[in-house]
């Protein structure tokens, strides 16, 4: 009788000689195996949390902002709420391989190499996340990818004492992604160290709907910009998915950009708060060692943070929108439900949430905890709520039945 692995590369053989063929379900559930000894490892359980390098400073990073950062995670307290890993984005290694194939970090960048600064992390107790891609090269075209090197790579990230790989989808041979991600799923199964794989296909080609059994979270869009309108759509197309996460498995509309300056405070809070209940991985994407105050304020949200680690791993979806009001909500443990209630308008309107649509008898009294404002609305509230939110802000109440 074959092993999950070795019918994975049975079917691997069988794709490089048919190139256009597609992994059937049952291939896939093969390698859920992995998924599994992660999610026993306690790899993803809850939606990952912690910092990536792409959104403030692209390619422009080295060891001593990598290790300044971690220090900032611990001081600042946002270690401490659970962001725990530390992830360098691209162009962190040598434009070539080494003699022997190897990938090696950047000597004029990374001098100390990157099994040095994994041991940094590991003593302030966080985590280190690499990125490579599922390519001959990297989006930023200055290091290799792994297309062809996965073995070797995920021994080298594993024997490094890396935590978290994000595998990106440039520069490629044409072939199907479930193919190329499968691939790098396989090779970090064989490495032995659970390392959280997150999947950045950016939503090509649903993966959704494969990527779950390859790894603990998939890309769902392109890439977030620091503007309104990203966040925004990017929120409705990851919103289609929702039926498709839970513990282990996470869509990902991308890292965060509260704190890089583009939006207002409210529209932070509104993009924290979605992403949040949508159970996002929170990637903090900004400048932690230089964060204002109020940036600092939304990111260090316990009650918000408790929604989005609730354990129970439900997605919130987007109920009802016209005009720019929108009602979002979502189930959380021990009955609660968690609402969200977002003007994307130009105007100060009312939204009203009622009972009904959100699963509860209208004569339900519920509590009604302001999660922003740290307090109680009422502790007796049934058939409806209506608040007055300002242009672009969102209310965000946990109801707890009583
Ligand atoms: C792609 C990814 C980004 C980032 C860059 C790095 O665009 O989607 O998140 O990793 O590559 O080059």
């Amino acid at each position: 009788m074959m092993t999950g692995i070795g019918s994975g590369l049975l079917v691997l053989f069988l794709c490089v000689v048919k190139t256009a063929c597609a992994l059937n379900a049952s291939h896939l559930r093969g390698h859920e195996d992995y998924v599994q000894f992660l999610l026993a490892s306690g790899v993803a359980r809850t939606p990952p949390m912690g910092w990536n390098s792409w959104n403030h400073f692209q390619c422009g990073i080295d060891e001593w902002t990598v290790k300044s950062t971690a220090d900032a995670l611990v001081s600042t307290g946002l270690a401490a709420l659970g962001y725990k890993y530390v992830n360098i984005d691209d162009c962190w290694a040598e434009r070539n391989r080494d003699q022997m194939g190897n990938l090696r970090a950047k000597s004029s960048t990374f001098p100390s190499g990157i099994k040095a600064l994994a041991n940094y992390v590991h003593t302030k107790g966080l985590k280190l996340g690499i990125y490579s891609d599922a390519g001959y090269s990297t989006c930023s075209k200055t290091m290799p990818g792994s297309l062809g090197h996965e073995d070797q790579d995920a021994r080298t990230f594993a024997a490094w004492g890396v935590d978290y790989l994000k595998y990106d989808n440039c520069y490629h041979d044409g072939s199907i992604p479930q193919q190329r991600f499968l691939r790098m799923s396989y090779a970090l199964q064989r490495a032995k160290r659970p390392i959280l794989f997150s999947i950045c296909e950016w939503g090509e080609e649903n993966p959704a709907k494969w990527a779950g059994q390859l790894g603990n979270s998939w890309r769902t869009t392109g890439d977030i910009k620091d503007r309104w309108d990203s966040v925004t759509s990017i929120a409705d197309i990851n919103n289609i998915w929702g039926r498709f996460a839970g513990p282990g498995r996470w869509n990902d509309p991308d890292m965060l950009e509260v704190g890089n300056g583009g939006m207002t405070l409210e529209e932070y809070r509104s993009h924290f708060s979605i992403w949040a209940v949508m159970k996002a991985p929170l990637l903090i994407g900004c400048d932690i060692r230089s964060a204002s105050r109020e940036t600092l304020a939304i990111l260090r949200n316990k009650e918000v943070i408790d929604v989005n680690q609730d354990p129970l791993g439900v997605q919130a979806r987007k109920l009802r929108s016209k005009a720019g009001l929108e009602v979002w909500a979502g189930p959380l443990s021990r009955r609660r439900v968690v609402i969200v209630l977002w003007n994307r308008s130009g105007v100060r309107a009312p939204i009203t949430v009622g009972w009904r649509e959100i699963g509860l008898s209208p004569s339900q009294a519920v509590i009604v905890r302001d999660v922003w404002k740290h307090s109680f609305v009422s502790k007796s509230v049934r058939f409806h709520l209506t608040a007055l939110v300002a242009p672009h802000a969102c209310k965000m109440y946990v109801f707890t039945p009583v």
